[in-house]
């Protein structure tokens, strides 16, 4: 009998899964104590998928009002996430790595070494997002502006009088990876379409990949075995390599014969990686770019998206934009000192954040060793945890009428104090979760922002912004923890005379 034969073969493979199941079971932290929202058990959960994907965000907010000041667990396909209760925000933000893990949580759900082929302990191009990109923005903003424009004149391309029908998430993404890319990479292959088609799409199959070898595969020897077939990382590093590659070897020439400085020596994120001489190889260096566009581009469309849609539905918003952008504009030109005295454009983005969100949930992590929080509530080795985000900007107790879009709440909130700045869009508290909390506080949040206000500045003054007649899909859709807007969703614009 040939023992390879599909039957048994299959029935190996079966028993081998049940088997390591059961291994990883029995080897999951206890939780005993802590109470249930929604599926009373993972295997519960396997057979809701649809109702856990779809409806994460109400039972999220259903254990978030029965247990406000406690905590609940919700059931993951693969684990038990404790959510925990504002009180806890300090103390899990001050934790160590090796207390609370932010890059194990962001591994166990990206599998970033198969998927991304970062290596979680080598993450040099956190600190040149956190500073030499963070500094260089106003020095690098008039290439942002003018990327912006130019790239909102090619995807509009809209006549006088003309309203045109768009999908906003289209626009959106091409207006944040031609930014994005403009200080990453630089002219020319920031307006190459398949550069940009190879980020955009990217993170959708990274997504997929990493579902599988999170629910399907359970044991790391597994893993490793596996994701070779099951991770296309190789597929997307060869393509990235054939765009990225001869502008690298390019880089390294002139450092080899020129030195550190070169007549045109460029400007942008890739020369500041080279200027490190961490890496040379084009793989890695390409892998790094890729991650870097996969934690940048969808995180500022999606916001962009949102805020355009909020202008559509409310067009009279639009007019108090523009006398302020006008105001500043006539003042300090379209310069980034300018762009900080737009209050009511910061405003109107965080206001975006708070209302709609990228995610039910925020600041996860994994407690990498037992720990006791300050309340007494045991946590085993193992355990993820998460606050409810979503639920938690949406708290009276917190907001006025947080049910309500109220685009210039925080610019009213900052008028009414006499500095303010915590209530500006990159200000990190404990009321509002976007972009993170302590350790991890999202590095690229002033480019981010900087960018989404520019964009949405130049939308006003340049066009009108409706709703499409279409209105019976709806415009945010929940698929696990992510809240995205739906890409079919179209806007109307028209070019305003001026
Ligand atoms: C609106 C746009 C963005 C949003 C809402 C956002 C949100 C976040 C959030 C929630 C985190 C996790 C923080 C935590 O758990 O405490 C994060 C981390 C991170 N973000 Fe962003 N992000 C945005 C744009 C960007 C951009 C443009 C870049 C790159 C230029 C970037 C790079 C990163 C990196 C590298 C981390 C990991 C930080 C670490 O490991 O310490 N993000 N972001």
């Amino acid at each position: 009998m040939d023992f390879l034969s599909t039957p048994y073969l299959v029935a190996t493979i079966c028993a081998a899964l049940v088997v390591a199941c059961s291994f990883k079971l029995l080897r999951r932290p206890n939780l005993h104590h802590i109470p249930i929202v929604g599926h009373s058990s993972l295997l519960a959960s396997y057979w809701f998928t649809k109702g856990l994907e779809v409806d994460r965000h109400r039972f999220v907010q259903e254990g978030y009002d029965k247990y406000k000041s406690g905590v609940f667990r919700i059931a993951n396909l693969t684990h038990w996430v404790v959510c925990l209760d504002r009180s806890h925000l300090e103390h899990v933000a001050r934790a160590p790595e090796d207390h609370l893990s932010f890059m194990e949580a962001a591994d166990n759900i990206m599998k970033l070494e198969y998927t991304l082929g970062l290596k979680i302990s080598d993450n040099y191009h956190i600190s040149i997002i956190q500073s030499t990109l963070t500094r260089s923005l106003s020095v690098l903003y008039a290439d942002m502006r003018d990327e912006i424009v130019v790239a909102c004149n090619e995807y509009l391309d809209i006549k006088h009088n003309e309203w045109k029908t768009i999908s906003v998430v289209h626009v959106a993404l091409q207006m944040a990876s031609r930014t994005s890319n403009r200080m990453f990479v630089g002219l020319p292959l920031c307006r190459d379409p398949d550069w940009l088609e190879l980020n955009i799409n990217l993170p959708g199959a990274v997504v997929d990949e990493a579902r599988i070898l999170r629910y399907a595969l359970l044991y790391a020897e597994v893993d490793r075995l596996a994701a070779k077939f099951l991770a296309n990382l190789s597929g997307r590093t060869c393509r990235g390599v054939t765009f990225l590659g001869p502008v690298i070897k390019e880089r390294l020439q002139h450092m080899e014969t020129e030195g550190t400085n070169w007549y045109g020596k460029p400007n942008d994120f890739l020369q500041w990686c080279l200027d490190t001489k961490r890496e040379t190889s084009l793989t890695s260096l390409t892998q790094r770019i890729i991650a870097v566009n996969f934690g940048g581009i969808h995180t500022t469309s999606n916001t962009l998206s949102q805020a355009l849609l909020h202008l559509a539905e409310h067009p009279r918003h639009a007019q108090a934009l523009r006398e302020e952008v006008e105001l500043v504009v006539s003042k300090y030109g379209w310069t980034k000192e300018g762009l900080s005295k737009m209050r009511k454009v910061d405003s109107f983005l965080k206001e975006t954040q708070r209302f709609d969100g990228l995610a039910v949930l925020g600041v996860s992590r994994k407690a990498m060793s037992d720990i006791t929080l300050p309340d007494g509530t045991f946590i085993p080795q193992g355990t993820f945890l998460a606050f409810p985000a979503y639920a938690m900007h949406r708290d009276d107790a917190v907001y006025e009428n947080p049910k309500e879009f109220e685009p210039f709440r925080f610019a009213e909130m900052r008028n009414k104090e006499s500095e303010g700045s915590r209530h500006q869009m990159v200000a990190v508290t404990p009321d509002l979760l976007s972009f993170g909390f302590g350790k991890h506080t999202c590095p690229g949040r002033f480019f981010a922002a900087t960018a989404l206000k520019t964009m949405l500045a130049h939308v006003v003054m340049l066009y009108d912004v409706k709703r499409g007649n279409d209105e019976s899909q709806p415009d945010t859709l929940y698929a696990g923890d992510a809240i995205v807007p739906n890409p079919m969703t179209k806007i109307m614009f028209r070019k305003r005379v001026n």
